[in-house]
């Protein structure tokens, strides 16, 4: 497709101008259940369950002042080692993929000052953060690289850019959570957190404190996703442009998504992790750019749940939520508790994706090695939970994530314009938002945390409790979520969390007023 096409049909969509979309649509392709294509590895796969699994490291202020912790991080590439016996070039928060872990308290605001010493631009969102609209990572506020930066056309957009470094402030005014940051560059988000943009940030709170949930080293961030590697091991992702600097997206064959064939946990390709017998509590995080997961454990627990959920994107349930199996789309995270003394000494536990077989199919394992005392439990109340009803919205609004054009992906038959404000909502208002949508798109709102109303007409499903800020809107399927778009004035974006839809025009803004 030629740049120029593209180009014009930007900003066609920019001027409201009507898509020739009926005659370019074409079905979604489903892959075990993402809408996606596969990216075949070219080199020699690595063999599941050899290596062990990484945790990132937890990082430290840099100072302290004022009762507020300033952290310094380097977005800089590294040669890791992913296949055992080669290098794969990662950009990483800190030369590491996942970035380090941010360890932070409700309510005391931390300052991160991010240098890129990377040669293309970058933005930082806190995924999940009540954030200031100039701290949030806008798509157009970008930082430049510390060296320079000679691209055009991509450079800003009228977005506030700084050159080489920026300070994100966060107030973190939220409840315990895990949350993650990533790059949100404008228009080629998909290729940077594909190449190892991507952190956990776990906000914590007294109340969180106080539950005897697991703690410590047993208490783990699983970060999952799905990658792809050429045959010297590179990462391969499928871009228009590999320099990620002329026209981005991904060539016409990716752009349902982008689906790669080694799953990695932490970084590390279908690890292993070595347990006590005890309770664990896993934050799983679905960080691919457009894989679906079905998780479950083989063999499952002879009584009782695999999984018991104790937390959502957000925030910690009112109850906790017995699972058998996990269902999750990208970006969202599911807490869970799970407890190894229902299995003897000596198992080896498999935790797989029911959504496809084959290498696909599996995630990581588990091997219970030793017995251990454990104190943890799980409490039959965590935390205080209210419902929002849906009296207490005083708006409704509809968004079809419903179209896919020859040359991108729109939201009620608009591609992204960082200038148009495609939703208003007053500081404080309850609003209802009804999507539907054509193919898997998980829905992601930044700062307002929201509620499931309905999924398809129905009650929401067991994958859909507690406060969210991403939804597993599935193909053909309607949902209804309750927000409350408390926080900040300003504007932020909503987007489909499939990267590839993202970066192709599947955003657009809302205003706090
Ligand atoms: Cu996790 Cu706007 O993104
Ligand atoms: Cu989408």
């Amino acid at each position: 497709m030629s740049l120029t096409r593209r180009k014009l049909l930007r900003l066609a969509s920019g001027a409201a101008v009507a898509l020739p979309v009926a005659s370019a649509l074409t079905g979604c392709q489903d892959e075990g259940g993402s809408t996606g294509a596969l990216r075949k590895s070219r080199g020699k796969a690595p063999t599941p369950y050899k290596v062990p699994l990484p945790v990132p490291p937890v990082l430290k202020p840099s100072r302290t002042e004022g009762g507020v912790d300033y952290y310094d991080i380097v977005q800089k590439p590294a040669q890791v080692e992913i296949i055992p016996g080669t290098k794969t070039e990662i950009w990483g928060y800190n030369g590491l993929f996942p970035g380090p872990t941010l360890s932070t308290r409700s309510s005391r605001p931390i300052v991160v000052r991010h240098t890129n010493e990377l040669e293309v631009p970058v933005a930082v969102h806190l995924h999940g953060g009540k954030t200031p609209p100039e701290h949030d990572g806008f798509p157009t506020d970008l930082i430049l690289p510390r060296g320079g930066w000679d691209g055009h056309g991509h450079d800003g957009h009228g977005g506030d850019v700084s050159q080489g470094s920026r300070e994100y402030r966060y107030p973190l005014q939220q409840p315990a959570a895990t949350l993650w940051y990533h790059d949100h560059r404008m228009d080629f988000t998909g290729p940077q957190v594909y190449f190892g943009l991507a952190g956990f940030h776990l906000v914590h709170d007294d109340e969180e404190e106080a539950l005897p949930l697991p703690k410590g080293d047993r208490d783990i961030p699983l970060m999952i996703c799905d990658r792809s590697f050429t045959a010297d091991g590179a990462f391969d992702y499928p871009s228009v442009d590999p320099a990620l600097k002329g026209e981005h997206g991904v060539t016409e064959d990716f752009m349902e998504g982008v689906l790669g064939d080694v799953i990695l946990v932490n970084g590390a390709p279908w690890p292993v992790l070595e347990v006590t017998n005890t309770r664990y509590r896993f934050r799983l995080l679905n960080a691919s750019n457009a894989r679906r997961y079905r998780l479950a454990l083989d063999p499952g627990p002879q009584s009782g749940s695999a999984f018991v959920q104790v937390g959502s994107d957000v925030g910690l349930l009112g109850r906790p939520i017995g699972h058998d199996e996990i269902q999750m789309a990208s970006a969202e995270r599911f807490d869970v508790v799970v407890d190894f003394s229902k299995f003897p000494v000596g198992t080896k536990i498999n935790m797989i994706n029911k959504l496809d077989d084959g290498d696909t199919g599996k995630v990581m394992q588990f091997h219970v090695v030793r017995k251990a005392s454990d104190e943890s439990q799980v409490p039959s109340k965590l935390v205080d939970f209210e419902p929002l009803s849906r009296s207490s919205a005083t708006v409704t609004r509809k968004f079809d994530f419903n179209q896919r054009s020859d040359d991108g992906w729109d939201i009620n038959g608009q591609m992204y314009d960082p200038q148009r404000d495609d939703a208003v909502p007053e500081l404080g208002a309850t609003e209802i938002w009804r999507f539907d949508g054509d193919a898997h798109h998980p829905v992601h709102l930044h700062l307002a945390h929201f509620q499931v109303l309905s999924r398809n007409q129905n009650d929401p499903g067991s994958y859909d409790s507690g406060w969210k800020d991403t939804i597993d809107l599935q193909s053909g399927k309607e949902m209804e979520i309750i927000a409350r778009f408390t926080g900040y004035r300003g504007r932020y974006v909503f987007h489909c969390h499939n990267l590839e839809h993202e970066d192709m025009g599947m955003m657009a803004n809302f205003r706090v007023k």
